[in-house]
């Protein structure tokens, strides 16, 4: 594929008609994880679910041209554990028949899914500043990394958290991950602790959004 100039990208909000391209995205930039592993059909149902919660947000990135196709995006949630109750409760019907799809295709999947259900719980911290959100996932086309995509991205979603009142933001990174990691320190965040996840060593990185620190950029 010929490569999208960037310095014509722009950032727009993430919305429902992103769903199939982010749903793509992540599984290109996150080869082997849970969430890849349920498949298209269920990641295409979570981005489109998430812009539409009142905890979940995102931003992509996009040449305005084709404002349709995503060049890389970053979505989060201001609180964690609201977002897990709404997509569990009340949107469980979008998801219920893709999801029960692929258990039916392959079983452990379920068992690892009830994983998924305590992960606010399995990296709570006790000082965590309230509110804390969560930065969910970012993932820029592989033609496209490495050139100040991803930077924008965040730097987008902070000043988003900030207005939206949120006083941290969390990430989870899987341990292997020391490129996002790198990238992840290189915007202020810093390492929390490590726990768990589907039997996978998972670092827990935090940046603090405070007033003080917004005046300083
Ligand atoms: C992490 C990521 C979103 C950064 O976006 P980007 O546009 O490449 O970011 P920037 O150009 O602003 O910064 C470049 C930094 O990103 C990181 N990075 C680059 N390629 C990466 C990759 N394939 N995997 C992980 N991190 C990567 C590195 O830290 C890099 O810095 P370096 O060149 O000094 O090594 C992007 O590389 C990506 O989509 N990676 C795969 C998905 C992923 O791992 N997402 C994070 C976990 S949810």
């Amino acid at each position: 594929m010929m490569r999208p100039p960037v310095e014509r990208l722009t950032l727009t909000s993430l919305t429902p008609q992103h769903a199939a391209d982010a749903a793509w995205l992540h599984t290109v930039g996150q080869p082997g994880s849970f969430l890849t592993a349920l498949g298209d059909e269920v990641l295409t149902v979570l981005y489109r679910v998430l812009p539409q919660s009142r905890v979940g947000f995102g931003f992509a990135a996009v040449d305005p041209l084709q404002p349709q196709k995503l060049l890389g995006f970053v979505s989060a949630t201001t609180g964690v554990a609201a977002l897990f109750l709404e997509m569990g409760l009340r949107r469980f019907p979008d998801f219920a028949p893709a999801l029960a799809r692929r258990f039916v295709q392959e079983p452990t999947l379920a068992l690892r899914a009830t994983e998924t259900v305590l992960y606010p719980f399995l990296h709570e911290t006790s000082d965590a500043p309230s509110p804390t959100g969560e930065l969910l996932s970012i993932m820029v086309r592989p033609e496209l990394r490495s050139l100040g995509v991803g930077g924008l991205l965040v730097a987008a979603l902070k000043a988003e958290c900030r207005r939206r009142g949120v006083a941290a933001l969390d990430v989870t990174v899987a341990a292997a991950n020391r490129g996002a990691q790198r990238f992840y320190v290189r915007h202020g965040f810093t390492y929390v602790q490590t726990f768990s996840l589907y039997g996978q060593p998972m670092h827990l990185y935090r940046t603090l959004l405070s007033e003080n620190q917004a005046a300083e950029r």
